[in-house]
């Protein structure tokens, strides 16, 4: 569907003020009130932007972060303003923006990142080899990397200034930054989007082993789901023939993730040592760039089966 655009690594509207990029997205003010978030084909892996766009990946992303939000629409408000990007562009410029953009409110962010997590890999499985817990949170033990967790938990982590890793933190900590009402409104929301998003791609063959969420404030206080939702991006999407295998065999399961593009560079080697994940990024072969592109197209294929 996408490929027919050519790939944008980066977007360049000069009719609206550019706020920021960040590592995905560029967002240009509309107004006082409202953001046009451009999503490019821009790729990160451990926090660094890759210099290779993957063709597809921005409009995809948008379209199903679009998919989910209008499912999730009874359980919490959103950014979506429901206006088309075409409408605030030039016409010049509606290339750069169709397909791949939304106009949305331009909220207060909360500077949290709303993490739940169904199973336990990455950064979860890192803490947990530590000290039993991940984010304070208490777990079983006996639990191997990609375990499926009794319940899902709330994992909270501190949004880092560019450049830098986000960092997992306690739920006190969140009490801390935004107050107990907020917190306690924050945890329980994530956890409920959670569990219907991922009873629902379970029906679809996925698990969503883990997702992260933005929340921003409205004009009227009223806390709104922001930024993507569910994504391959901010989430570990997992076809489910692929994990039991991989779980036996305390491998990473086969994800529609980046985790593809991770292992790839994880398996790398430059002058024999790895890379050390800090810019610039190595250069991905035309085949890793292609497979990412195909990963992505496929998860989206899959969810709106
Ligand atoms: N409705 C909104 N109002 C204000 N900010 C928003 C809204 N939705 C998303 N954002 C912010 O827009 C940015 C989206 O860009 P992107 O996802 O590329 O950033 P990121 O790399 O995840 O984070 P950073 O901006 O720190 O680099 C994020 O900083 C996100 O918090
Ligand atoms: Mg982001």
């Amino acid at each position: 569907m996408t490929t027919t655009t050519p790939a944008l690594h980066t977007s360049a509207l000069t009719s609206l003020p550019l706020l920021a990029r960040g590592k995905v997205r560029d967002n240009y003010a509309v107004g006082k009130d409202r953001l046009l978030m451009v999503a490019s084909d821009r790729l990160s892996a451990f926090d660094v932007i890759l210099g290779e766009p993957i063709p597809g990946k921005g409009a995809l992303l948008t379209q199903m972060a679009l998919f989910w939000f209008d499912k999730l629409g009874d359980i919490c408000p959103n950014h979506l303003t429901g206006e088309a990007p075409e409408s605030v562009v030039t016409a010049a410029e509606i290339p750069q923006v169709v397909g791949r953009s939304m106009l949305v409110k331009r909220l207060k962010p909360i500077p949290v990142e709303a993490v739940v997590r169904g199973y336990l890999a990455g950064s979860g499985w890192a803490e947990y080899q530590q000290n039993q817990s991940v984010c304070g949170v208490p777990l079983p033990a006996g639990l191997k990397n990609a375990s499926k967790l009794p319940e899902p938990v709330f994992t909270p982590a501190a949004k880092a200034e560019a450049g830098e890793h986000d960092e997992n933190i306690s739920y006190e900590q969140v009490v801390v930054i935004v107050g107990p009402e907020l917190a306690a409104q924050i945890r329980q929301l994530s956890l409920k989007i959670y569990e219907t998003a991922a009873a629902f791609a379970l029906t679809k063959g996925i698990i969503i082993a883990d997702t992260k969420f933005e929340f921003g404030l409205d004009e009227n206080g009223t806390l709104t789901l922001m930024d993507e939702v569910l994504t391959p991006d901010s989430s570990r999407y997992w076809p489910v023939e692929g994990y039991e295998a991989a779980f036996a065999a305390g491998q990473n399961p086969p994800s529609y993730d980046k985790q593809f593009v991770r292992d790839w560079l994880e398996a790398l080697r430059i002058n024999g040592k790895p890379w050390d994940k800090t810019p610039p990024s190595p250069h991905l072969p035309p085949d890793v760039i292609e497979k990412t592109a195909a990963k992505y197209r496929e998860a989206m294929t899959r969810l709106t089966a």
